[in-house]
């Protein structure tokens, strides 16, 4: 039987810190692995680097530098025994997927790699990248063959501001390459996750969080499209979404799009993996909710556009002000924002179109290619969380 004794989690970012330290708190031994030297350092220090993120704070106090180790040096975690991967994947400008990243973090773990010990891949991936991609780069970093280490992968399924939560009461799935090796991550991962499942394989764990995406992204488009079509019925569209709701429908809310580094880009590793193998036809509905969804800008550019004909003022010379450009309320990120990338649209029509957000200064908004406007300055004010146009 295999002692695991000191887990190591790679990547210390939004996803992978509040892993470490939940693992910490449990009364695990903890190496923090992350390149960012000066992030090692401040939680070394006991500092929160995510501030956003509830109960962090006081978890890295208290573990931050003791029981939580982070370096920049991989050989310090060459003691642990079970390695934990959470760095980015990121998508090319055509949505496939650039595993340079999960490379370079796979490679270095190969590189102190011993026989014996668990990986186990956090990051969400397209299906199959555990079993293919990631057990090949550590065989070749670490000239161990493939049943001399376990493999397995466990999706985060966190949301950003409630990660700890998330991890202690959300339920978490975890599958082996190999049955040995589920057994192995169960084992371990359940001494700090309370509600684990395991399931048949790697790849049916990565699946499970693919599928997790499609499902949010097709029913935003959905209620998209159901949002455009009852404003075109002249019907209000709240009060029908209110009572179509019961246990058997759940119609989600209208928005913008889809914004996030998740949500819009998770189909895309299921349509690129269908289109290279040439099976055209398996998703079209994804790749139709990806267009809806997109597409919603225009919708509410189009919008916004008529509101300002009504406004007594040559059409550039009103002055529109859309509030909020982070891609979900409440949460000071980007990715993907369809927000932002609605007041650029605004601005490229040549309209006088600036923003406001709760969440950033003056110099921030203007450091996002737009102008800041007050939204008690405009003529319009666009809501982009509540999907309101005020005149003003
Ligand atoms: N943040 C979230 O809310 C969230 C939500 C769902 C899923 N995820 C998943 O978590 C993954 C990671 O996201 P994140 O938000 O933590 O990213 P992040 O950018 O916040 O953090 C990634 C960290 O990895 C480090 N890193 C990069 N290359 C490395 C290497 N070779 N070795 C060691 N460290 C390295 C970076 O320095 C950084 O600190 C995502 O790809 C996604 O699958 C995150």
């Amino acid at each position: 039987m295999v002692i695991f004794t000191k887990i190591a989690v790679v990547g210390l970012g939004n996803a992978g810190l509040p892993l470490a330290a939940v693992i910490a708190d449990s009364g695990q031994s903890v190496v923090g692995v992350d390149i960012d030297r000066h992030r090692c350092e401040r939680i070394n220090r006991g500092e929160n680097p995510i501030p956003q993120e509830a109960g962090l704070d006081q978890l890295l106090k208290m573990h931050g530098g003791q029981s939580l180790l982070a370096t920049a040096d991989f050989s310090d975690a060459a003691s642990c025994t079970v390695f934990i991967v959470i760095v980015p994947l990121f998508v090319d400008d055509m949505f496939n997927p650039d595993f340079c990243i999960l490379e370079s973090a796979f490679r270095s773990v190969g590189s102190i790699l011993k026989e014996g010990d668990l990986v186990v891949l956090e990051t969400t991936v397209p299906p199959g990248t555990t079993d293919d991609k990631v057990r090949s780069w550590l065989q070749s970093a670490s000239g161990l063959s493939s049943g001399q280490f376990f493999l397995a992968y466990s999706p985060e399924r966190i949301m950003t501001g409630y990660s700890i939560s998330r991890l202690r009461e959300f339920p978490k799935v975890i599958g082996g390459a190999d049955q040995e090796s589920g057994i192995a991550a169960y084992q371990v991962y359940r001494q700090f996750i309370p509600n684990l499942k395991l399931v048949s394989s790697a790849r049916v764990a990565e699946m499970i969080k693919v599928m997790e995406g499609c499902y949010r992204d097709v029913n935003i488009a959905l209620a998209n499209e159901l949002y455009r079509i009852a404003e075109e019925l002249g019907v209000d569209f709240a009060e029908a979404r209110a009572q179509a709701n019961h246990p058997y429908c759940h119609i989600h809310l209208p928005s913008t799009g889809v914004g996030g580094h998740c949500i819009p880009v998770y189909p895309w590793f299921l349509i690129r993996e269908m289109e290279r193998r040439e099976c055209f036809d398996r998703c079209r509905l994804l790749r139709l909710a990806r267009e809806q969804n997109d597409l919603m800008i225009d919708h509410w550019a189009q919008r916004i556009l008529l509101e300002c004909m009504r406004v007594d003022k040559p059409l550039g010379q009103v002055r529109i002000c859309v509030k909020g450009i982070t891609y979900r309320q409440g949460v000071k990120e980007f990715h993907h924002s369809r927000n932002l990338a609605l007041a650029h649209l605004l601005a490229k029509k040549g309209l006088d179109a600036r923003a406001w957000d709760e969440l950033l200064s003056k110099e921030e908004v203007e450091a996002k290619g737009l102008r800041w406007m007050l939204p008690e300055d405009a003529d319009i004010v666009f809501d982009s969380f509540e999907l309101e146009i005020r005149l003003r």
